[in-house]
């Protein structure tokens, strides 16, 4: 990275590398500059990023800052693809307040491949609202992005339905540890997953503290011994490992999706290994969130994907297959809508994510969101047959913007669509 008046400037080229996912073992990947995942960039807002991203592989690319607020033509969006052998660059201003955000590949029916090989990491923007606080930081920091991967020693198999072979891997390795201080730790959970929802919790039932999610710190702490993540989502979580005796180890579990719990119950095991002073704690006021407006339009959208045992199942939003030169909702720039989101399926969940904006969750089937859906979210889950409302506000950017099922392989599937701001 370089700094040239005021703006970050870092250069990312995508090419394939092998990492060692299974230990001793090293596996072909894709990978942003031979990392997998791709490298952390921290930013502040106000600060500008810009990436210029070299597509050095043999598919097209799409880099989309998940959860940014930027210009249609730096959005990453599906046809705005980097050929391979060519160069894109992305400007994101960091003008909107602190989120855990993550890039990502998009290209049109591309992405899920893409993403499963390895294309994805995480995005930590900053404001001075987070910084006030006296939240872990530096070292007790940890970002850590979780997926499923069916990996062996012959490689990294991209398969959309068989998950059982799939094990866990968090920050690109399976089975990992991670060397804590008996102290309170600030842990920035992202499921890069294609598919997977996740219910994270430690193995004793000990306490979490959710302190945030998508777009940043919640209201205030959520103490939890559960935390559900479908694909996409981010939560950001306190815990205080000085609850156990240095030379211990607990383990991170996950018990949501489906597989082998052998292989896809254990995501990280966390070894207390010394002691450390700690001045951080967590504040019983994280935030204020800004009160919702007026709402000025409501739609409503449904999600289904084909559950009958047909060979090519196809994934519609409001029964239409994408089609990138439809727009299919305009809204009006300056507008807060309230969107009524359905999952029509009796099986399958989805989840829904909605680029260029963070939206608040007002009900789920009906009732207000729990703690952990209390602040502002990109995308939500949707169990079968649940309804969600949330409402955005469409004032930062005009343009075209897709929003889609987070579950990479449906949104391949056809169930995505275009807004336009305007
Ligand atoms: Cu994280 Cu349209 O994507
Ligand atoms: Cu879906």
């Amino acid at each position: 990275m370089s700094s040239v008046g005021g703006i970050d400037v870092y250069v990312m080229t995508m090419r394939p590398a092998t990492a060692e996912i299974l230990p001793g073992i090293q596996t072909r990947v894709l990978t942003f500059n031979g990392s997998f995942p791709g490298p952390l960039i921290k930013a502040r807002r106000g600060r500008p990023v810009v990436i210029h991203q070299r597509n050095r592989l043999d598919v097209p690319t799409s880099v989309h800052l998940h959860g940014g607020e930027v210009d249609p033509q730096h959005d990453g969006q599906p046809m705005a693809t980097i050929a391979p052998g060519e160069d894109r660059t992305y400007y994101y201003p960091n003008a909107q307040p602190h989120a855990s955000l993550w890039y990502h590949d998009h290209a049109h029916h591309l992405e899920s491949e893409n993403v499963y090989r390895g294309l994805s990491g995480q995005y930590l923007l900053t404001d001075e609202v987070e910084e006030a606080l006296p939240l872990p930081s530096g070292e007790y920091d940890l970002p850590i992005a979780i997926r499923d991967a069916n990996v062996d020693d012959t490689g990294l198999h991209y398969t959309m339905s068989d998950r059982n072979r799939s094990t866990m891997i968090a920050n690109g390795k399976a089975y990992p540890y991670v060397e804590v201080a008996a102290r309170k730790y600030r842990i920035r959970f992202l499921n890069c997953s294609n598919q997977r929802f996740m219910e994270l919790g430690l193995e004793d039932g000990g306490e979490m503290i959710q302190i945030g999610s998508d777009g940043g710190l919640l209201p205030g702490p959520h103490p939890t011994t559960s935390i559900p993540l479908s694909a996409a989502e981010r939560a950001d979580v306190v815990i205080d490992f000085s609850r156990y005796p240095v030379g211990s180890s607990v383990v991170l579990r996950n018990s949501g999706g489906f597989g082998n719990p052998e292989l896809v119950g254990q995501v990280l095991r966390f070894d207390i290994v010394r002691t450390a002073e700690d001045d951080s704690s967590v504040p019983s006021v994280l935030r204020e969130l800004p009160p919702l407006p007026q709402p000025t339009a409501e739609r409503t959208v449904t999600l289904r994907m084909d559950e009958d045992g047909r060979p090519d199942p196809q994934a519609y939003i409001d029964e239409k297959l994408y089609d990138p030169d439809r727009v299919d909702q305009q809204i009006r720039f300056g507008a807060s809508e309230v969107w009524t989101v359905k999952n029509l399926n009796q099986i399958a969940w989805h989840n829904f994510h909605m680029h260029l904006v963070q939206f608040r969750v007002l009900e789920r089937d009906g009732r207000p969101p729990g703690p952990a859906e209390a602040g502002l979210k990109d995308t939500v889950n949707l169990r079968p047959n649940e309804t969600i409302k949330v409402q955005a506000t469409f004032d930062t950017h005009r343009g075209s913007y897709v929003y889609h099922c987070h579950m990479l392989d449906h949104s391949a599937m056809g169930m995505m669509a275009t807004m336009r701001i305007s």
